[in-house]
């Protein structure tokens, strides 16, 4: 709910159990002045205060009030050049080559329904579910209008930002940084800051750190929001917690280069940025043009961070997955590339697909390998056309007989990409970024395509239409496999070269809509070298993303753990793969390997031909449990039960229903070793009153005795074992 006080112009948003205000001080200065748990209490500015600080500067509308400085106020979107030094949340450079950004309330507007970002991933939702505020702040000297966007999600806890800066002088004038988001806040050497890092195969690990005097930050200027930075923060509270404390979840729903910086300063005035890296980022606006952010999410949540998270999924969800399977389960897949890599021809994939299809498996994807003159990872990359030396008779000769099997067919595709030794580099090498005069880089011997180019965008997208219409393909899997760099476009001017990065971006995402609107029916998986383009602005366009290329199911659980902080387990990829693992060597009992994979999207990548009987009945059940439990799986409540980071005896999760009536709790222990000591594991959000039954026994415990005294786990005999405890009160 949006509540304006218009006398003394404070605008509060209230979620179901958070509150948002700030308010145009009599200088007209847009403060922040409150986040955080619900209160219904009216004007909440009484608590910021104000004294002369020495070398915090004065506007000159203060006079001689020496107290009041910009540099200490609580800002709602912070500028720079005049007075506030902290990290700034826009800077602008008009004609005369000035940098600053001083911005005062215009006006503010209150509606129903959530705003829209065209060519841009948006949350959405009905008129009844969305609230929008929209506040203009100007900056006359700068001839610019700044209208900050708020969508109100109440049931969620979510509020949402973006900013849209219109050049309203008469001459051009660049945007040099321009956040998506601002938060300042007061908090005394009292928070952490959680973020996600890791690399190719290790992605998404958690790490805390107590926030010192000083800027944090993380981000990427990879072009991609990559592998070693997630565009998703936590602040939290030094003693919150999975169930208790005070925590604040930022996404960003954009994959490119990002910040998100904490700045912490000795007065405790401090301060969260997050949006667009600046680096190499400047958007000439021409008069009368607009530059508008990618949205920010934030979800504030007063009892710790699983609260936090299942808001989150919830929201994700619901309002920014556009999933053609939406409210449906899924096919099982079967994903050739671990078990083939490039060297493949039909009827080895044929193979595979009916030994899958015999143990429950619903649809065949084929991989990378299938086009031009694709045997290694050096060429071929933009020539999208089958490979008739393996696939005789093209698509429209294998996909019938996957068919004939009873499945469906998926594909996989590198869109953004071009080989130095394929047919499309020879035709238009200015068709890659490159620099004039630098030696291109490469990156697994690839070049990025200049997808800021329409034409290089409608050439790709041709050749792959041509290849969808060519048989009835039901999934894509849309891959990504190196970094920007030499970013220069020979499209664009000097003065516009600042652009490239974000159009590059724009440019993908016109692609994935067009890709949508198209083929409806497809479902597209991303995918960038495993997840290192897993973020809220690739959901909305490809419902699930290919979590890592590590498939190791110990390295798994970490993985997935520190995903699952913003994003829902049916977003995550996962696939069971054969031992020992490719990427670690180790080799995980087949059962542990599919209670890892069902925490995610659930598929196979390996050759079941190979396994033993044994196993073959073990994947056949799990496709069965799969079937049977997905909706709870994917759709229920996730709570994390223990930590993979800290060393211990398991690491277990759950998912509950939202009826509490069905519970899974999946456990995967750790090596053994003698005498071990009886473990048991506690569940988490079931009614405590209700009576479950473990696994279909018949013996029955209430929820209380579930959740405080635990269920107890089998004694292991061997490493790695595993659990999925179906818990049912009815
Ligand atoms: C990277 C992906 O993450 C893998 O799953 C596979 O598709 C390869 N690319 C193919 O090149």
């Amino acid at each position: 709910m949006i509540v304006l006080d218009e006398k003394n112009r404070v605008f509060t948003l209230h979620t179901r159990s958070t509150t948002y205000q700030m308010k145009a001080d009599r200088h007209q200065v847009l403060l922040h002045t409150y986040y955080g748990p619900r209160t219904e209490g009216g004007d909440l500015s009484y608590y910021i205060r104000s004294a002369d600080r020495g070398f915090s500067p004065n506007p000159s509308e203060a006079g001689r009030d020496r107290a009041y400085s910009l540099d200490t106020l609580p800002q709602e979107y912070s500028g720079c050049g005049v007075g506030d030094f902290r990290t700034p949340a826009l800077e602008l450079e008009p004609a005369d080559g000035s940098r600053a950004a001083d911005l005062r309330y215009k006006s503010h507007k209150r509606r129903k329904g959530k705003y829209a970002l065209p060519g841009l991933p948006a949350f959405f939702g009905g008129e009844e579910e969305w609230e929008t505020l929209s506040v203009t702040l100007t900056d006359e000297a700068a001839g610019a209008e700044v209208e900050l966007l708020y969508g109100v999600l109440e049931e969620r806890d979510l509020i949402t930002r973006a900013v849209r800066i219109t050049n309203q002088g008469e001459k051009p004038l660049s945007v040099c940084r321009a956040a998506s988001l601002n938060l300042d806040f007061f908090s005394p050497g009292e928070l952490d800051l959680v973020t996600f890092d890791g690399c190719h195969i290790m992605e998404r690990s958690v790490n805390r750190t107590p926030l010192h005097p000083g800027v944090h930050s993380v981000g990427s200027v990879r072009g991609t929001s990559s592998h070693h930075h997630n565009p998703f923060v936590i602040l939290c509270q030094r003693e919150a917690g999975e169930d208790s404390g005070l925590c604040y979840g930022a996404a960003l729903l954009y994959s490119g280069n990002f910040e998100a910086a904490v700045e912490v300063t000795r007065t405790g005035n401090d301060r969260l940025t997050l949006g667009i890296n600046p680096y190499h980022f400047r958007f000439v606006l021409a008069p009368g043009e607009s530059f508008v952010t990618p949205e920010a999410a934030l979800v504030c949540s007063p009892n710790g961070f699983g609260q936090m998270s299942r808001q989150f999924h919830r929201a994700i969800r619901e309002n920014l997955l556009r999933d053609p399977w939406a409210g449906k389960r899924k096919p099982v897949l079967i994903n050739n590339w671990e078990a083939t890599e490039f060297n493949f021809d039909a009827e080895l994939l044929v193979g595979i697909a009916r030994s899958a299809a015999g143990l429950g498996m619903e649809m065949f994807v084929m991989d990378d390998g299938w086009f031009g003159n694709r045997n290694t990872d050096y060429s071929s990359l933009g020539d999208w056309q089958v490979d008739q030396k393996k696939l005789p008779g093209g698509l429209e000769a294998l996909v019938p007989r996957i068919q004939k099997l009873g499945m469906t067919f998926g594909l996989w595709v590198e869109p953004e990409m071009v080989s130095e030794d394929s047919d499309l580099y020879r035709a238009h090498p200015d068709w890659a970024l490159g620099i004039p005069g630098r030696a291109q880089t490469l990156g697994r011997s690839q070049m990025v395509l200049d997808f800021s180019r329409r034409e290089v965008r409608d050439h790709i997208y041709g050749e792959l239409r041509k290849v969808l219409d060519s048989a009835e393909i039901a999934y894509v899997k849309w891959d990504m496999n190196r970094s920007l760099t030499d970013v220069w476009s020979s499209a664009l001017p000097p003065e516009r070269q600042g652009e490239v990065y974000h159009r590059f971006v724009l440019g993908l995402y016109e692609m994935l809509e067009r890709l949508r609107t198209d083929y409806p029916h497809i479902l597209v998986e991303g995918c960038s070298g495993g997840g290192g383009r897993f973020d809220a602005g690739m959901l909305y366009y490809t419902p699930q993303i290919w979590c890592s290329d590590n498939t190791d199911a110990i390295d798994r659980l970490r993985i997935q753990y520190g995903t699952s902080f913003c994003y829902p387990v049916g977003t995550m990829g996962a696939h069971v793969s054969a031992v020992p693992n490719g990427q670690t060597g180790r080799s995980v009992p087949i059962r542990t390997r599919g209670v890892v994979a069902m925490c995610g999207t659930f598929g196979y990548e390996m050759d079941l031909r190979n396994c033993t009987e044994e196993e073959k009945t073990v994947v056949r059940e799990q496709t069965e449990t799969f079937k049977a439990r997905w909706r709870l799986i994917q759709e229920g409540d996730y709570y994390r039960l223990t930590d993979p980071f800290r060393e211990g005896p398991y690491t277990a999760w759950e998912q509950v229903s939202e009826d509490r009536r069905e519970a899974l709790v999946s456990v995967v222990m750790g090596t053994v070793h003698g005498a071990l000591p009886f473990l048991t594991v506690k569940a988490k959000g079931l009614d405590p009153q209700a009576s479950y039954r473990i696994n279909g026994s018949t013996d029955r415990y209430t929820g209380e005795m579930l959740m405080n005294i635990g269920i107890p786990l089998p004694v292991p005999e061997g490493d790695y074992q595993s659990a999925q405890l179906y818990l049912e009160a009815r």
